[in-house]
């Protein structure tokens, strides 16, 4: 049977990339085996959904530790050791994590973005998307770094731009091509296949003939 790598996913909202990761784990042959879920808001919708899946749910509220992001991160820290987590996929969690935190979990710890980063950082980007007038949008997994939706590149997944798109109908298409990129990266990473070098992640294994797929819109 294959060595399955302990993965906490972090959560603040609805959990729809957290259960796609869930899903995925669920294949025995998956390299990845998601054992906690902790949100930083009591409530989230994401902690039921992973109950329902018989995932082991926490809360720590971030509001729990006014004007103290170090206190909050090392409650954060010490839970996912006491699990014996080993790889952290944050899914929708929307608190700034600080240089320490980063550090303990550098090149341990994977992001969703629903962009085509380095493009539309920070919140919002479907509406700048549309606003650019850009004919590709799309997702990104990295490995999260100091700064905000930076480090190095796992996968990214591109959908085109659709006349008349509205930033509702355009995050829909973006969400099903984060639903099949977040659980390949993990799979990548988890796997030991996906490594940074360089500030950049080089996939052993990858198949020659997709480098030949070429998306183009219109
Ligand atoms: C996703 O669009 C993800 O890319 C972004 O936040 C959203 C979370 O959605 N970081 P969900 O909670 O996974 O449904």
């Amino acid at each position: 049977m294959t060595e399955r790598r302990k993965i906490a996913v972090l959560i603040s909202g609805r959990g729809s990339n957290m259960a796609s990761l869930i899903s995925a784990s669920m294949d025995p042959n998956y390299p990845a085996e998601i054992t906690l879920v902790i949100s930083n808001k009591p409530g989230a919708p994401g902690l039921e959904r992973a109950a329902e899946f018989g995932i082991e749910t926490a809360t720590i509220d971030h509001k729990d530790f006014p004007r103290d992001r170090e206190a909050f991160e090392k409650a954060l820290d010490e839970k996912l050791k006491e699990h014996g987590i080993e790889f952290v996929a944050l899914a929708g969690f929307m608190r700034l994590l600080s240089p320490w935190f980063v550090t303990q979990w550098r090149e341990r710890m994977i992001n969703i973005h629903p962009a085509l980063l380095p493009s539309f950082k920070g919140l919002h980007t479907h509406e700048r998307a549309l606003e650019e007038g850009v004919k590709l949008h799309g997702a990104t997994v990295h490995f999260v770094s100091a700064e905000m939706d930076d480090g190095p590149i796992i996968i990214q997944g591109a959908v085109p731009v659709l006349d008349g798109d509205t930033p509702d109908t355009l995050a829909e298409r973006v969400l099903a091509v984060e639903h099949r990129i977040y659980p390949k990266a993990l799979e990548l990473v988890a796997s030991g296949r996906a490594k940074v070098k360089d500030q950049r992640v080089a996939v052993s294994g990858e198949d020659p003939e997709l480098a030949d797929t070429v998306l183009i819109w219109p």
